[in-house]
């Protein structure tokens, strides 16, 4: 009789113990989560000559090195770039850029490049969160015609920016040519959490 009476009890402890043991994850319904739509406006400064270069050559091609380009196909460079709230690099300074950019054109006046990147800010509502951009930054003359606008896009995001996708649009407002100094104006639009 007491064997019996124990037994049942034995059961209910094992199968309350066994999804314990048993399984490595928690299925979580989904909360009614609200998107989110965030518009951002600010400049880029891309410097790879000076005492303080933003944008630093970290690896090339050997091989392409005799192609007349400032960035010949295949050089990988690494950037810190900093985001302003205005055209002006003296402008106040919101976050930064920091990343790589792989240079892919094999014309030597055309600019292309596969952009990996993380646009953080340090500032304001959103200091301490980035969005990440990873995408192609289509061809172009080397010196952007100023009304040209390209779209690149943006695929994560931390922070206030938690799973963010979207697109930037952006167009050079200054560059040079001969230094490769470039400055250009972007309009982030983000869908995010
Ligand atoms: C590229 O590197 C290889 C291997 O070091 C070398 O043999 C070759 O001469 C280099 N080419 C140029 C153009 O420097
Ligand atoms: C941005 O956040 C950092 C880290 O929390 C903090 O140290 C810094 O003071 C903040 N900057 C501004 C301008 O709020
Ligand atoms: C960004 O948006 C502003 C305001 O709508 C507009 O004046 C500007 O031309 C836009 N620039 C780009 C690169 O989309
Ligand atoms: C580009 O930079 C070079 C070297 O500093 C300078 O001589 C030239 O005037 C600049 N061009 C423009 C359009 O600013
Ligand atoms: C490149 O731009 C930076 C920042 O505007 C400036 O300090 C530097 O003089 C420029 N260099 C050239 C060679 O134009």
């Amino acid at each position: 009789m007491k064997k019996q009476a124990i037994f049942p009890w034995g059961m209910i402890f094992c199968l309350a113990i066994a999804p314990v043991y048993g399984q490595y994850y928690e299925n979580v319904k989904p909360h009614a989560m609200v998107e989110k739509v965030t518009r951002l406006h600010f400049f880029y400064h891309d410097i790879p000559v000076g005492n303080n270069p933003t944008t630093v050559l970290i690896a090339h091609a050997n091989i392409t090195d005799n192609f007349f380009s400032p960035s010949p196909y295949g050089s990988l460079y690494a950037m810190n770039d900093p985001l302003t709230v205005g055209p002006d690099l003296t402008s106040t300074v919101i976050g930064n850029a920091q990343g790589m950019y792989l240079a892919l054109s094999h014309d030597p006046v055309k600019f292309t490049a596969v952009f990996y990147a993380d646009f953080g800010f340090t500032t304001g509502r959103f200091n301490g969160s980035s969005f990440s951009l990873f995408s192609r930054y289509p061809p172009t003359d080397f010196v952007p015609s100023p009304g040209t606008i390209r779209e690149m896009a943006i695929v994560g995001g931390r922070g206030a920016f938690r799973m963010a996708k979207g697109f930037a649009l952006l167009r050079a407002t200054s560059s040079n040519a001969t230094t490769g100094n470039a400055s250009l104006e972007f309009n982030v639009t983000l869908y995010h959490y």
